[in-house]
């Protein structure tokens, strides 16, 4: 399940063909997409295979995971902004094809509700794409959210505003909430890909591998997932037992 790779690059490489080899497989294929610092080579890989050889994109769904409540879409911090920026425009996806979370809706509890429907309807995930939090989340479903939600609003923990901030002016920026995928939609999907790189997710790499299923470390319920890949660089792999930790 654990599939460690030299570098950073290596792993973009890899989920970007990974991903590359799903789309010419399928189409029409419902992708589950991620924000966040490591996903950004491995969304620069995959323009970079796409413009080299380019497959048909018109029939391609994309849901997000994840966007912070109240930030609107042209916010340079909002997940849309990021997905833009990365992916969408450089791939040329229309509107219509992408879907992530309105953070600026009047009524968050009825845009998770059509959320869940959306994905739904277009048939559930083919592939998930995942980060993982310093606490172990997934999207931003936060330790101790329960694992039967769908789509919903969540107050964020001190720890993620805290290795947010980063992205932020200062912590006053930093939104408090967010509306993310739940886990049943992350699980129903039928490939799952959990990404992780560099020193700052050793920690929480080796918590998962050692972890059982357990709701305080939300990442450990992919451990009941029937396709699974987690893919890691040697930094994210530095606390796993030692015949673990180098590319194989
Ligand atoms: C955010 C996102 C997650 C992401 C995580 C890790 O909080 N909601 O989907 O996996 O951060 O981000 P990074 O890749 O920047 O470490």
């Amino acid at each position: 399940m654990f599939l460690v790779v030299p570098t950073p690059q290596a792993v973009a490489d890899l989920v970007s063909t990974l991903v590359y080899q799903h789309i010419k497989a399928k189409p029409a294929a419902v992708l589950g997409l991620a924000t966040g610092g490591t996903m950004e080579p491995i969304y620069a890989a995959l323009v970079a295979k796409l413009q080299q050889q380019p497959l048909p994109l018109e029939k391609l769904t994309t849901f997000n995971l994840d966007e912070y409540v109240g930030l609107s879409a042209a916010h340079p911090q909002s997940y849309h902004y990021f997905m833009q920026q990365h992916l969408f425009a450089p791939l040329g996806l229309a509107p219509s094809q992408v879907h992530l979370p309105d953070g600026n809706c009047r009524n968050s509890a009825e845009e998770c509700q059509a959320y869940s429907e959306q994905i739904a309807a277009a048939g559930g995930l083919d592939l998930q794409l995942l980060g993982i939090g310093s606490n172990g989340h997934i999207g931003f479903n936060e330790p101790g959210t329960p694992f039967d939600c769908n789509t919903h609003e969540i107050e964020l923990t001190a720890q993620t505003r805290q290795d947010n901030l980063r992205f932020f002016a200062d912590a006053a920026e930093v939104p408090t909430h967010a509306i993310t995928m739940g886990i049943c939609e992350i699980m129903a999907a039928r490939e799952v890909i959990l990404v992780a790189t560099g020193q700052r997710k050793a920690d929480i790499i080796a918590q998962l591998y050692t972890s059982g299923v357990d709701e305080q470390l939300p990442a450990s319920v992919l451990k009941q997932h029937r396709n699974l890949k987690v893919i890691i660089d040697e930094d994210a792999a530095a606390l796993l037992p030692t015949h673990l930790q180098q590319a194989g």
